[in-house]
């Protein structure tokens, strides 16, 4: 993320709202307990061994930090896993030397591994996530939890990391920060009042993001490049460079905007506010200014049942972007540049009251998403972003992008837990 991004679009916190909600237990889906799979933590002093799945852009920053963290003692890398040779020769021996492996089976079946990284496409996560769980091992999957189209599959993988007692953490970082707990408790007591409106927003000059580095334009399937893995449970398309290395452009493989930006700004909020599944979403955009699948302009509406109704906004063609302000009845929530800003609203004046600034704390810092995953892999605690929240998360951003595909309105049928368009 450049810094022109960052300074406009870095508003999310939050943290030990997950501590908070476990004390609601059934109430809330959200609920912290301690998992069944305790007994197979790894001990306090063992290191973890940790496998990478898909080692791209993206798990380049995993594994400095893994190689970092292992200067502590805390983990080792000892395998990596691709389906391209370059990439896969290239990370294992910035690993130092660790094995390789061409599918993900072959990865989740080596004993050395405790902890898998998923930092493959989209439509990879929670498929290869759910034979992670299954074959005993914990996660930490890159954001979105699913590809736009696989709603069902994310809650499957919720089922099956229940079932085998596996942690889950979800890589949206912004919500590394230790002041969540309290704001979401101080939200809870009525510092603002009731929550009944949220704005969030994401926005860029540019679709550098999606439309990225072709290293190789003669790269063609074949044993270096497993063109059929790539595409796992996408339509069956014949290879282009394009499609592989800027898969990002494409519905098949990404959901533009929402799935990929839009998840940063709305987990801290939902995390805020403890919310469930929306009651209704509305998605609109379109491609307006790019020559590319997914839209380069996207706005959700995701209306919960009482409130709040938040507004989604993103653009890729204007960096000038908007706080995250959460107003409630009496007050309002500003997550800006430098923290949170709480300004209470005396009910019975009408004017602001004093208002309550707190600094982030390691908001956007993926080393520390890391560190508390290791933590909870010992205590079996769930971490600061687990699958229950992730789950919930991707409800009204795959509902907005089924709402804008087919110009209908997303809802969300409780009874079946399923989305249906109307
Ligand atoms: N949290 C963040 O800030 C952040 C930032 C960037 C990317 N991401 C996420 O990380 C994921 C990866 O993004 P990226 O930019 O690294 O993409 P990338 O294309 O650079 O890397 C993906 C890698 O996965 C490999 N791959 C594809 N299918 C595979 C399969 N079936 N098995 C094993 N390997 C496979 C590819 O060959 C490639 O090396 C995306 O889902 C993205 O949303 C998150």
């Amino acid at each position: 993320m450049s810094t022109r991004e960052s300074i406009r679009n870095t508003h999310a916190t939050r943290r030990g709202f997950l501590q908070a909600a476990a004390g609601a237990a059934a109430a809330t889906t959200l609920t912290l307990s301690r998992t069944a799979g305790a007994e197979q933590a790894v001990s306090a002093n063992e290191r973890i061994g940790v496998g990478f799945i898909g080692v791209g852009g993206r798990a380049q920053a995993h594994i400095d930090i893994v190689n970092n963290l292992k200067q502590k003692g805390l983990v080792e890398p000892v395998a990596v896993c691709d389906i391209y040779q370059p990439r896969l020769e290239e990370a294992a021996k910035k690993c130092g030397g660790v094995k390789m492996y061409k599918t993900h089976e072959e990865l989740l079946a080596d004993p050395n591994v405790d902890l898998v990284c998923i930092a493959t496409p989209d439509r990879h996560h929670a498929p290869q996530a759910i034979d992670a769980v299954r074959a005993g091992k914990d996660v930490y999957c890159e954001k979105p939890l699913t590809h736009w189209s696989q709603f069902d599959i994310a809650k499957k993988l919720e089922e099956e990391a229940k079932k085998a007692g596996k942690l889950v953490q979800v890589g949206t970082q912004y919500v590394a920060d230790d002041n969540y707990a309290k704001v979401s408790k101080m939200i809870k007591d009525g510092i603002i009042g009731k929550p009944v409106q949220v704005q969030l927003g994401y926005f860029r000059r540019g679709d550098w993001g999606e439309r990225m580095v072709i290293p190789d334009a003669n790269a063609k399937p074949g044993p270096g490049l497993n063109w059929e893995r790539f595409l796992g449970d996408a339509p069956k398309v014949d290879f282009s460079v394009s499609r592989f290395f800027q898969w990002r452009l494409f519905w098949d493989y990404a959901g533009g905007p929402a799935t990929d930006l839009l998840v940063h700004m709305f987990t801290p909020v939902f995390c805020l506010l403890e919310l469930d599944y929306p009651e209704r979403v509305f998605g609109g955009g379109g491609c307006f200014q790019y020559d590319r699948e997914v839209p380069d302009q996207c706005n959700i509406i995701a209306d919960y049942k009482g409130g709040p109704s938040i507004v989604m906004m993103n653009s890729l063609s204007n960096y000038t972007g908007i706080d995250t302000r959460i107003r409630g009845t009496n007050g309002i929530i500003i997550l800006g540049d430098e923290g949170m800003r709480i300004v209470p609203i005396d009910p019975k004046t009408d004017k602001e009251t004093a208002e309550v600034k707190i600094p982030w704390n390691g908001m956007g810092n993926t080393e520390k998403l890391w560190l508390n995953l290791i933590d909870c892999v010992k205590t079996r605690q769930q971490p600061f972003s687990p699958i229950s929240v992730a789950v919930r998360v991707q409800a009204p951003l795959s509902m907005g992008i089924l709402s804008h595909r087919a110009s209908k309105t997303a809802l969300f049928d409780k009874a079946k837990q399923a989305i249906v368009l109307s």
